[in-house]
């Protein structure tokens, strides 16, 4: 046993030996979590800033989290969607409260909850537009890892391995309304797309183009469908970041951060697309009463101690912070982001090994291929944490500005 009373196994072997290789993993085994920080199985501190890529949004086991889960495990752990349960109607109510009367549907993930808002658009276009099926989604989006939500996903890498796709997806140019009004054709039905896009970069929607396609929506007749998996539950500094331009799409997908940690997904759709009936769409473990408790107290701390308004001007910190390393080292650049969803530009692929330095430093960053850092920390990240992680960062980078060409 080590000192974190984990058994000291050989981890990176065993994984080798029992799991799929699907995810290209740092070389460190975390046991152990509480607040912005996480402990690896060695018992080394580490000060996330990763926060399972925007899902803890409270940080590690946070104290209402805890509570809400262990409360629900002894009182029901499951029951089917044959019946009602009071923590899935609790939370749709919250979610509908702040949404302006939107209602939810419960699945487990973010590609689930988008497939939901595909086949719920795909019933409004039979419905109400001769069968029209198609959606549109945007170039960098990402949208789930599903064949449908793959096939929805802008970025090629995911693309190409898995063709032929489903049908009825074409992607245009982020924030180009013209190349959007271009693609409409009597076969569309929806623009699904993020407001501001996450994994393709951390790229805002600029208002007038999302104002743009609201109007676009409405004149001819198409859904918009707003994915705000990872942009959602308050990371922007608004609850939705579509809140930021205006607007209100006519679905909306959620995940991630839903439930602070406990797998969640959900779509909420507003009046005009309101279709499904019993029947057309459904799911064992969606609205489950461990997720739903989980999310119900993820959202009423997110409320009650203001971090949006923590996520919005701790944000603006970080962003001054990668401003003032953009004019310190050469290789980074074009500092982005806003609320707790900041990136910068890295030059010459530098990104993993930054990454990878500032994991020897005790310090968890993220990647978005090799040329750009992302950080999505929980919400109620503090001035202080912002402070030490920007010190640990720049012994990081300091390390990259002196590595030997050939080792950076
Ligand atoms: C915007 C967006 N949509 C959908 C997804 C897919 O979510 P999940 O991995 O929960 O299926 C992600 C995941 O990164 C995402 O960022």
């Amino acid at each position: 046993m080590t000192t974190t009373g984990i058994s000291k196994r050989d981890w990176v072997a065993l994984e080798h030996k029992y799991y799929q290789g699907t995810f290209k993993r740092q070389p460190v085994t975390f046991v152990r979590g509480q607040g912005t920080r996480v402990w690896d199985s060695d018992g080394k501190e580490y000060l996330d800033l990763v926060a399972g890529i925007a899902v803890n949004v409270l940080g590690h086991c946070h104290p209402a989290i805890v509570k809400a889960v262990q409360e629900q495990v002894t009182q029901l752990v499951h029951v089917s969607n044959l019946y009602y349960n009071t923590r899935q109607i609790e939370l749709a109510e919250l979610l509908g409260e702040l949404s302006g009367g939107m209602r939810s549907f419960f699945s487990n993930s973010g590609a689930e909850a988008n497939e939901g808002a595909i086949k719920l658009a795909r019933k409004f276009g039979r419905a109400h537009k001769n069968g029209a099926f198609e959606v549109i989604s945007m170039e960098r989006s990402f949208h789930g890892r599903t064949l449908a939500t793959t096939a929805a996903t802008g970025q090629a890498f995911y693309q190409a391995t898995w063709v032929p796709l489903p049908e009825g997806f074409k992607q245009v140019p982020f924030n180009d309304l013209d190349a959007l009004k271009a693609a409409i054709s009597d076969t569309t039905v929806a623009v699904l797309l993020e407001a501001v896009q996450g994994e393709g970069g951390i790229w805002s929607g600029d208002p007038a183009y999302i104002q743009g396609v609201r109007k676009l929506c409405d004149e001819r007749n198409l859904v918009m469908i707003c994915d705000e998996v990872q942009a959602g539950m308050g990371r922007t500094g608004k609850f939705f970041s579509w809140e930021h331009f205006g607007v209100v799409p006519d679905m909306v997908t959620m995940a991630k951060g839903l439930a602070g940690g406990v797998p969640i997904g959900a779509m909420l759709t507003g009046p005009r697309t309101d279709l499904f009936e019993a029947g057309d769409h459904g799911t064992t473990f969606g609205g489950n009463p461990i997720a739903c408790a989980a999310g119900i107290a993820t959202i009423k701390t997110i409320l009650d101690e203001n971090l949006l308004e923590n996520a919005a001007r701790i944000g603006a910190y970080c962003h001054s912070k990668f401003e003032a390393f953009c004019s310190k080292y050469p290789f980074i650049d074009s500092p982005r982001g806003i609320g707790l969803m900041q990136a910068v530009n890295v030059t010459h692929h530098l990104a993993p090994v930054i990454v990878q330095q500032a994991l020897e430093h005790g310090l968890l960053m993220n990647a978005l291929g090799t040329s750009t850092l992302r950080i999505v920390p929980p919400l109620n990240i503090t001035k202080a944490d912002v402070d030490e992680a920007t010190d640990l960062l720049d012994k990081a980078l300091a390390d990259v500005a002196n590595m030997p060409v050939s080792q950076a």
